[in-house]
């Protein structure tokens, strides 16, 4: 916590009611809020000051260093943040903090950051321009693959992967990572989704085609979802 040590050591011994009086007048912002107004840029840095330096967690979680610094993420395991919507960024934030969705070093990122912290981190990225590593091409596409993505995904993840309301952005993220979360999903390990959709779509996919849909995604180039989203 960041209460200002001098405040604390010079806390009157026996005048608790008319210290805690004082405190919610004059350090109504400061010592007695723990940090948790919007507008107290002091104590916790910009989104942009977070997601290049990692904010109270230090430099190990600065998110540049693995979602790059555009957000374009690694093009392997740390999906682009770039361009994403900030209500599922954030969600992710939490998801990551309670185990909702399991993964250490995320864990570890979410919790460092308190809630207008993640909002902040999440706003910034969803503010830059969808941007991501080139995919590898050297692997090819069944022709069947467009198909399955229309019938089976496209009403929630919107055409060519660009998110709607009800599904996040998949295209241009990395091939690696799409297969990984549909297969966490088929096995319970993810389990963000609302009434487990998610569980219910992977389940009904085999290797193949979890593959097939994650090349396909990755190849269709990052662009901002559509304004009807
Ligand atoms: C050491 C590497 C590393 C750092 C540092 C890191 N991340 Fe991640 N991040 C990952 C990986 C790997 C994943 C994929 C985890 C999974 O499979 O669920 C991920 C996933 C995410 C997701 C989920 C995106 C989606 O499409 O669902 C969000 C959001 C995210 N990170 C935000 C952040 C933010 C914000 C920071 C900085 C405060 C950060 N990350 C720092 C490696 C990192
Ligand atoms: C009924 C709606 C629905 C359908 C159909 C659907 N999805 Fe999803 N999908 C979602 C929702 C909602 C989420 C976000 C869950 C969360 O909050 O983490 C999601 C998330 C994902 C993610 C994780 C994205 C990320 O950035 O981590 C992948 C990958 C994915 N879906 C792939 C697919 C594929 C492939 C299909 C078709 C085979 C599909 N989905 C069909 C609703 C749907």
């Amino acid at each position: 916590m960041r209460q200002p040590p001098s405040l604390q050591e010079h806390r009157p011994a026996n005048f608790g009611g008319l210290w805690l009086a004082l405190c919610a007048t004059v350090f109504m912002t400061t010592a007695c809020t723990d940090r948790k107004t919007p507008s107290d840029d002091r104590w916790s840095g910009s989104g942009e000051l977070i997601a290049m330096s990692g904010g109270e967690g230090g430099a190990r979680y600065a998110c540049a260093t693995c979602h790059g610094v555009r957000g374009e993420g690694n093009g392997y395991d740390a999906p682009r943040l770039a361009g994403l919507p900030a209500g599922y960024l954030q969600k992710q934030m939490e998801d990551y903090a309670t185990g909702l969705r399991p993964h250490e070093v995320m864990r570890d990122v979410a919790r460092f950051l308190d809630s207008h912290e993640r909002v902040r981190v999440a706003n910034h990225y969803a503010a830059l321009p969808p941007q991501a590593v080139s995919p590898a091409t050297d692997e090819t596409i069944a022709a069947a693959t467009p198909g399955l993505y229309a019938r089976a995904c496209q009403q929630c993840h919107g055409v060519d992967g660009v998110g709607t309301v009800n599904g996040p952005p998949l295209n241009a993220q990395p091939a690696f990572y799409l297969t990984q979360q549909l297969q966490d999903w088929q096995v319970s390990k993810r389990r963000n989704d609302g009434n487990h959709v998610m569980l219910k779509v992977a389940q009904q996919l085999d290797a193949a085609q979890i593959r097939q849909l994650g090349l396909y995604l990755a190849r269709i180039p990052p662009r901002p979802a559509s304004p009807d989203r």
